[in-house]
C-alpha cells in the first residue's frame, strides 16, 4: 500500500512501552508522521510527557480530553495504519471483544486501515487458551498480529512473549501493509512548481504551476524508499501539504537559471530524474533595478531561456527521465517528439485546455513510454498518477 504516512502508535501497559519509543524514532526516520495513542494504564511505564516530546504532537488517553475535536474520529479519518505495541493480553482480549473503553480501543473500531498488533508478554499469558483464542478472533478479523519473540523476559521466566526487535516490527509492518520499497537506495531528484523570471523588483513572468504534482511524485517515491531531492520553484502549496514532505531534501529555487544550477549540482548523483517543473522558456533581457513607472511598461524584450531537460540529459550516464508536456491539443506525435527531442525515457502528457490541471488535485493525460506504448489517464489524483510514473521507471531502472 504505497502511500501510507500517518500511523497511529498505539501503546499498552507493559514494560516494553519503553522500547515503543525507540519504534517511534525509526518510524519517523523512514518519513511517516506518528501519533502516539497510550492506553491509561501504559503511563505508568512511559508517560504522556514523553511521547509528546518525541512525536511533536499531542498525546491523549480518553475520549473525554479535547472532546471539541472529537479525536478517536478525526484520528482516525487522517490515520493511514495503526501499530498496537506492545499489546499486552488485557488489551488484546478488549480489542477481541469490540470494547470502547479508552482512547485507543474507540479508534480500533472507527478506523478503516490496517491493523498491526504486536504483542509482549509472559509465555503463560501468552500461550493461555484465552489469550490464543483472542489472538486468533484478530487475525480472522484482518489484524495483523505478529509472534512475538522466543527469550528472556523481565523475570526470571523464558519462552514465547518477548516484544520482538524494533526494525522486525517495521519490516512486519512495510511488509504485511505490502509498502513496497522498490525504491530502496535509489537518488530520485524531482523539479516541481514554476520559475519566476524577473522584470523589475516587483514584477515577473511566472506561470500557473502550483507544485502539486512534483509533490505527489517526490512523497510517492520517498513511501517507497527513495532518497529524494526536490527543486522547488514558486509552489501554492500550503503549511498542510508542505508538511506531507517530512524526509524528502527541499531546494528552493526562483528563476530558471537557479533551477539549471541546482540541476547540474545534483544530476550526477541522481539516477531517476523527474522534471515535473513548469520552467519558464524565456526570461526578460534586461532586469530593472527600479520599479518601473506604468508609463513606460510598453514592451519587455525577452531572451529564450535554455532548455533545462536538453541540456542536462547531455550529462547523462545512466539515468532515467521523465518530463511533462503541458499541451492543449493533445497531440501524440507532437508529445512523442517533444520527448525523443529532449532525452526523456518516460513523457506524460498533461491536457491543460480550458485551464485545467493547474492547481487542482486531479489530473488528465497519456503516459507515453520509451517502449512506444501509451497509457491513457483518465480523471486521475495527482497521487495516482505518481505512482503509475514510478511503476514505469522502475521498468527502465531495471
Ligand atoms: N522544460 C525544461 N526547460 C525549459 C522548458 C521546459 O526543462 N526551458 C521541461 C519541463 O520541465 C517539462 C518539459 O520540458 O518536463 C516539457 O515542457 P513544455 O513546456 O511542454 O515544453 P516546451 O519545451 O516548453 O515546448 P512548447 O514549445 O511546446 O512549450
Amino acid at each position: 500500500m504505497a502511500g501510507v504516512r500517518e500511523v497511529i502508535l498505539g501503546v499498552g501497559g507493559g514494560i516494553a512501552a519503553y522500547k515503543s519509543c525507540d519504534l517511534l524514532r525509526r518510524l519517523q526516520e523512514r518519513g511517516y508522521a506518528v501519533t502516539v495513542v497510550p492506553t491509561p494504564s501504559s503511563l505508568n511505564f512511559v508517560g504522556s510527557a514523553t511521547w509528546e516530546a518525541l512525536s511533536g504532537r499531542p498525546v491523549t488517553t480518553q475520549v473525554w480530553e479535547r472532546v471539541d475535536e472529537v479525536r478517536h474520529i478525526s484520528l482516525a479519518a487522517s490515520a493511514d495504519a495503526l501499530i498496537i505495541a506492545p499489546a499486552t493480553a488485557d488489551l488484546i482480549a478488549r480489542v477481541a471483544a469490540g470494547r470502547a473503553d479508552d482512547l485507543l480501543t474507540n479508534l480500533v473500531l472507527a478506523v478503516d486501515v490496517p491493523i498491526l498488533v504486536v504483542p509482549a508478554m509472559h509465555p503463560q499469558m501468552w500461550l493461555d487458551p484465552a489469550t490464543v483464542a483472542n489472538v486468533q478472533t484478530l487475525r480472522s478479523r484482518g489484524f495483523v498480529v505478529m509472534d512475538p519473540e522466543v527469550g528472556r523476559l523481565t523475570g526470571e521466566d523464558i519462552g514465547p512473549g518477548r516484544f520482538p526487535e524494533t526494525l522486525s516490527i517495521i519490516e512486519k509492518f512495510e511488509k504485511s501493509l505490502s509498502i513496497e520499497k522498490d525504491f530502496l537506495g535509489i537518488n530520485v531528484l524531482v523539479t516541481a512548481g514554476g520559475t519566476r523570471e524577473a522584470i523589475d523588483p516587483v514584477r515577473y513572468i511566472g506561470n500557473r504551476s502550483s507544485g502539486r504534482q512534483g509533490a505527489a511524485v517526490a512523497r510517492a517515491a520517498r513511501d517507497r524508499g527513495a532518497t529524494v531531492k526536490l527543486i522547488m520553484a514558486n509552489s501554492q502549496l500550503s503549511h498542510e501539504e508542505t508538511a506531507t514532505l517530512n524526509g524528502i531534501e527541499i531546494i528552493p529555487v526562483e528563476t530558471a537559471t537557479q533551477m539549471h544550477a541546482a540541476l547540474e549540482k545534483e544530476f550526477p548523483t541522481t539516477r531517476l530524474l523527474i522534471m515535473s517543473a513548469a520552467v519558464a522558456d524565456a526570461k526578460p533581457s534586461q532586469v530593472s533595478d527600479a520599479k518601473i513607472k506604468k508609463g513606460e511598461l510598453k514592451e519587455i524584450q525577452l531572451t529564450e531561456n535554455p532548455d533545462l531537460l536538453k541540456s542536462i540529459a547531455k550529462m547523462r550516464d545512466k539515468q532515467v527521465i521523465i518530463a511533462f508536456a503541458a499541451e492543449t491539443n493533445g497531440d501524440l506525435g507532437a508529445a512523442r517528439e517533444k520527448m525523443q527531442a529532449k532525452g526523456a525515457n518516460i513523457l506524460y502528457l498533461n491536457d491543460v485546455s480550458g485551464g485545467a490541471i493547474f492547481g487542482s488535485d486531479q489530473t488528465e493525460g497519456v503516459i507515453l513510454t520509451g517502449n512506444g506504448a501509451h497509457i491513457p489517464v483518465t480523471n486521475t489524483s495527482k497521487d495516482t498518477l505518481a505512482e503509475l510514473l514510478l511503476d514505469q521507471a522502475l521498468i527502465q531502472l531495471g
